[in-house]
């Protein structure tokens, strides 16, 4: 079974830029049914032991949606942080080198989330050591293909900034960006990118590593 992972920070932590309903909500409602739909699908197919990171690369369908889903915010709680910090060391250089500057990031992750139609995410991305802004649809992420490691992302479907921001997702985006954008992850996840650490993974599923039960 794959376990909800908590949030790394009270429901509140993130006010004003994301308020504490949508939190409760996107956590505890959106993020647990697609947990819990997961677990459901696994079991029917009889499948175990596997990480979510293989999960989510040998699916499709129904299957690769909720895990995808239950990877894609877990690793979103992860990219936003209370009092997040700007970029620091190796990161700055690389945002620099591919986009000219934290400003200028800004300018093209804004406008990549604003312009993407309908549901999906945002993403600033790490492939051979240079940093890109992409946007992937519905449930698709970066696992999928090879030779990317994802420094942030940030949820563009609308249950992510509806009651704060009504239909202003460019708004959402601004203020995200500025105000909750975990640079320490991000520079974590670009060390891992660069061969130092390792990168996110979703915690592991328990209950399934057991041994069998000695028989008589
Ligand atoms: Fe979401």
């Amino acid at each position: 079974m794959f376990q909800l992972p908590s949030l790394p920070y009270a429901y509140d932590a993130l006010e004003p830029v994301v308020g504490e309903t949508t939190m409760r909500t996107h956590h505890d409602k959106h993020h647990k049914t697609y947990v819990d739909t997961l677990n459901t699908l696994l079991a029917e197919a009889g499948r175990r032991d596997e990480t979510l990171e293989e999960v989510v690369r040998k699916s499709d369908g129904k299957l690769f949606n909720n895990a995808a889903q239950a990877w894609n915010h877990a690793f979103f709680w992860e990219s936003m942080a209370p009092k997040a910090q700007p970029p620091e060391g190796d990161l700055v250089k690389a945002i620099e080198a591919a986009f000219g500057s934290q400003a200028k990031l800004k300018e093209k992750f804004v406008a990549e989330g604003a312009g993407h139609f309908a549901s999906g995410w945002v993403w600033i991305v790490a492939k051979e050591g240079e940093l890109k802004v992409i946007s992937t649809h519905d449930a698709a992420n970066t696992l999928t293909e090879e030779g990317l490691t994802p420094l942030l992302v940030c949820d563009l479907w609308e249950h992510a900034y509806y009651l704060d921001y009504k239909n202003l997702r460019k708004d959402f985006l601004e203020k995200w960006f500025d105000g909750v954008a975990n640079w320490t992850f991000a520079a974590a996840q670009y060390s891992a990118a660069l061969g130092k650490g390792q990168a996110y993974r979703y915690p592991k599923p328990d209950g399934q590593t057991a041994p069998l039960a000695k028989t008589a």
